[in-house]
Order: C-alpha cells, then sequence, then structure tokens
C-alpha cells in the first residue's frame, strides 16, 4: 500500500487541473479506495471473470493500468496468462516496473507506456477498462470501445467500470450528497472533497448507464450486462 492521499489538505492546491502525475501515483491507491465505493468488489470480479473467460494463448489487456490493481487480479484469476497492461502516465508505468518485477521475468505481463488510442489490441478474451473512460474525450469512446470489440476473439468479455450520472437531475444530487458523505466518512475533508472536485472540473466526464448500454450494443457487442452497482459507479460485463 503507498502514502496516504493528502494532495487536498488545507492550503494544497498543487493538484489543479487533476493529472496522474508523480504525487498522484505515491497515493492512488489510498485514493481510489477511499473514493470509490466497490473498488475492492470490482477487483475481485474482475478476478473471478477472467478465470472464467481467460483462453489459452491469447491477451488479457488492462488499460489504464494505474498501479495495476486490475492487472494483478486478472494474473490471480487467469492460468497463465499473458497481461498487456497499458497506462500513458510514466509515474504509474514506472512503479509498476518495480512492483511487477517478477511477474515481467516470468513474461506473465507487460507494460505499455502509451496513449490508448495508439495502442494496437489483438488477439484478446479478457479486456479490463476500469474507470477510465471517463478521463477520455467524448469523441474517443466510441472509437475505443470498436477497436477493443474488434481485438476481442468470440466469446471474449469487456469489463468495463464507470463512474456514471443520471438523466433525472435530481437523482444525480441525490446520490451526489451520499457519494460525498461516504468520502467524508473515509476521512476527507470538505476542503479535501472540494479540491478534488474543483481539480477534476472538465477532466473527469461522465456518461449515464444507457450510454454505455448502448454504445458497447452500437459497437457490436451482443451481450451486456450490469454487475455492480455502488452509488454512482457501475461495473458492466459485455460479450462478443
Ligand atoms: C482511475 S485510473 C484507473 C484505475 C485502474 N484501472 C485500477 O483498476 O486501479 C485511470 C488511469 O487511466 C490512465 N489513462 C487516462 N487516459 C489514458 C489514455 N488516453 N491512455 C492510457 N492511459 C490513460 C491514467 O493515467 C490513469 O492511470
Amino acid at each position: 500500500m503507498g502514502k496516504q492521499d493528502n494532495i487536498y489538505e488545507a492550503g494544497n492546491l498543487s493538484g489543479l487541473p487533476f493529472t496522474f502525475n508523480q504525487e498522484v501515483a505515491e497515493v492512488f491507491e489510498d485514493m481510489i479506495d477511499r473514493s470509490v465505493p466497490g473498488y475492492k468488489t470490482s477487483l475481485n470480479i474482475i478476478r473471478y471473470l477472467s478465470k472464467k473467460y481467460y483462453q489459452i494463448n491469447t491477451n488479457c489487456y488492462d488499460i489504464g493500468c494505474s498501479l495495476g490493481a486490475s492487472s494483478a487480479s486478472i494474473l490471480d484469476g487467469a492460468s497463465s496468462p499473458k497481461v498487456i497492461a497499458i497506462d500513458n502516465s510514466e509515474a504509474m508505468i514506472d512503479e509498476c516496473m518495480r512492483r511487477f518485477k517478477s511477474q515481467i521475468d516470468s513474461k506473465f505481463i507487460q507494460f505499455r507506456s502509451e496513449d490508448i488510442m495508439q495502442s494496437k489490441l489483438e488477439n484478446a478474451s479478457v479486456v479490463v477498462i476500469n474507470y477510465v473512460i471517463q478521463f477520455l474525450d467524448l469523441g474517443q469512446r466510441d472509437e475505443l470501445i470498436k477497436k477493443i470489440y474488434h481485438s476481442l476473439i468470440p466469446g471474449g468479455i469487456l469489463i468495463l467500470s464507470e463512474k456514471v450520472h443520471f438523466t433525472n437531475r435530481f437523482e444525480t444530487n441525490r446520490i451526489y450528497k451520499t457519494h460525498h458523505s461516504f468520502k467524508a466518512l473515509n476521512g476527507y475533508s470538505e476542503m479535501e472533497i472540494a479540491g478534488k472536485r474543483d481539480s477534476l472540473e472538465g477532466v473527469l466526464i461522465t456518461e449515464t448507464e444507457n450510454d454505455h448500454l448502448e454504445r458497447a450494443i452500437n459497437c457490436g457487442f451482443t451481450r451486456s450486462e450490469k454487475i455492480l452497482s455502488n452509488l454512482n459507479f457501475r461495473t458492466f460485463k459485455f460479450i462478443k
């Protein structure tokens, strides 16, 4: 476990606007665990579904891997998989190279420091994109999901987690307040919650649950299912 997240403590505005830099990489595990309800459950689901859907002699992708938590779940779940983990934050990839040294040496995993829009994806049976689409330009999202669809072999799975908003403004506000309380209960002060919210403004752009379901269907996925729902966070599974 890395350091405790205190980036937005009083007077510290070094995170404006939010980026996945060295400062964030150092506290990321604590940050995501205290900010995303159901995060650990999403990792357990990834472990379970990787075991179920991994097909021998194919690739597994962890797109936007950060510190490799989802990669570790894939490695735990699938037997002897080849995992390719991609992130465009050098700070995150550098830390992954340290943490996963033995699995890298054993060729079970490779880390790529690149923009996912430029990545070549192929021969995949498992693709995980955990809380990443929300950081892409809206115009890039269809293109990426299409690319993932085409990289999957028949029967392959895409596991996608995202923060969402609701079409009903009152529901969005109600759940927003509960999520705010969740973060406060996890030890963030009002100042920290407000600081992080401001720094994510225009950087993290949510869509609705239906936007994600419709996009996947439009890109060709035949089976789609919402498998986790925690406040304003969702995990979906899409099968080719
Ligand atoms: C919320 S974190 C993902 C958490 C991680 N998937 C997990 O399960 O712990 C979002 C990550 O996506 C990465 N990211 C954002 N845009 C990207 C892009 N265009 N290409 C590659 N990585 C990207 C960020 O650098 C960051 O590490």
